[in-house]
């Protein structure tokens, strides 16, 4: 197989990057998967196998182990990295920022470190709009200035970013894109693969869903005060398949060399602002059900408002996010109902 169509995914049994993995697949890719399973299930590549009809390619790594890493490099040719593997719970960095900062930068100096070494051009990395922080203006472009993070999660976030855009002009012949992603949401329409959130999830459509199917008792809707339309938090829910090929579409401008720099950044959103309680009457109306909920206080550290201005991946990745939240929402709940058998 040629390299240029051989891509390594790092945390590829994640969320996100096992919807990747199949939509990487559907545009005729061949993927190595690595994963140290520290926050994933194997059981998501079962999933994406019975979607797209391909064994997987599965190693267990930790990208933050350079010497098994090392090896991956070694055994398989590939031009391209997507690097997932990282954690991600906001409220778990601020009380363990030494383990968010050691695995979550650690893991991809490693990655870049092995690029360099092995000669391997291309790299996509999974940054986050938390780089943004409480934004002024919105929407946000990819000019937006950063803000510094509220969170060791969001500063591992803005470091890796800055790492690759230095990484980028130093090295003659490495190329990366930085995907902000906004709120990912849903699952598969299959029903196959979704969200597996350990313990109480934080976010807020898991927990939605599990609320549905009795797991938890009652939805908190953290405020109902903020200055938006109807009182609750204003975001830009993104669903996981949307945000799957726009990995895909950034890849391949990385293989046809379109790219306009060495080091690229893309929003990739809806553009549309969703208030906490237009989900959640969303979700009742499409799946015909009443949720439990109630309004509590604010959470602290959360934004009243963040939306993308998604304009600058529309036009150079040709990527629009094409689902809309009612098919998300049913996709999200089809998936807790086949988790839990119900
Ligand atoms: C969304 C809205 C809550 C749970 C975080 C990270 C971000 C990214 C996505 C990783 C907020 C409200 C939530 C609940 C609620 N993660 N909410 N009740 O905080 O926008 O972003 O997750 O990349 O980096 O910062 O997402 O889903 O936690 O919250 O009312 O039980 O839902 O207050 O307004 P958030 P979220």
């Amino acid at each position: 197989m040629d390299p240029r169509k051989r891509v390594l995914l790092s945390g590829g049994c994640g969320y996100i990057g096992s919807h990747t993995l199949v939509e990487l697949i559907n545009a005729g890719y061949e993927v190595i998967t690595i994963d140290n399973l520290s926050n994933s299930d194997l059981n998501s590549l079962k999933g994406v196998e019975k979607i797209t009809g391909k064994n997987i390619i599965f190693e267990k790594i930790d990208t933050c182990d350079i010497t098994s890493l090392r090896k991956i490099f070694e055994k398989y040719e590939f031009d391209s990295v997507i690097h997932f593997a990282a954690f991600k719970a906001v409220g778990e960095s601020v009380e363990k920022p030494l383990d968010y900062y050691s695995n979550n930068l650690g893991s991809f100096i490693n990655i870049l470190k092995l690029m360099k070494e092995f000669n391997r051009p291309n790299v996509i990395f999974s940054s986050s709009a938390t780089v943004y922080g409480n934004a002024n203006d919105l929407p946000v472009t990819e000019a937006t200035p950063r803000q510094p993070a509220e969170s060791p999660y969001g500063n591992t976030k803005t470091i890796a970013e800055d790492i690759l855009r230095d990484c980028c002009k130093a090295y003659k012949n490495l190329f990366g894109i930085a995907l902000r992603y906004f709120n990912p949401i849903g699952a598969h329409p299959s029903g196959l693969i979704g969200e597996l959130p350990k313990g109480v999830p934080n976010n807020l459509v898991p927990y939605i869903t599990q609320t549905a199917a009795g797991i938890r008792e009652c939805l908190s809707v953290f405020g109902n005060d903020y200055d938006t339309p109807d009182g609750s938090c204003l975001r830009d829910f993104i669903d996981v398949v949307d945000l799957a090929k726009a990995h895909v579409a950034a890849l391949d401008r990385m293989i046809r060399k379109d790219m306009k720099a060495k080091y690229e950044i893309f929003n990739i959103g809806t553009g549309r602002p969703v208030s906490v309680l237009e989900l959640i009457k969303t979700f009742e109306k499409v799946n015909d059900l009443k949720l439990p909920y109630k309004i509590t206080g604010r959470r602290p550290g959360d934004i009243p408002a963040l939306w993308a201005d998604v304009s600058l991946a529309n036009i150079e990745l040709g990527w629009t996010a094409g689902r809309n939240l009612s098919e998300t929402l049913q996709a999200a709940w089809k998936w807790e109902k086949n988790l839990r058998n119900i």
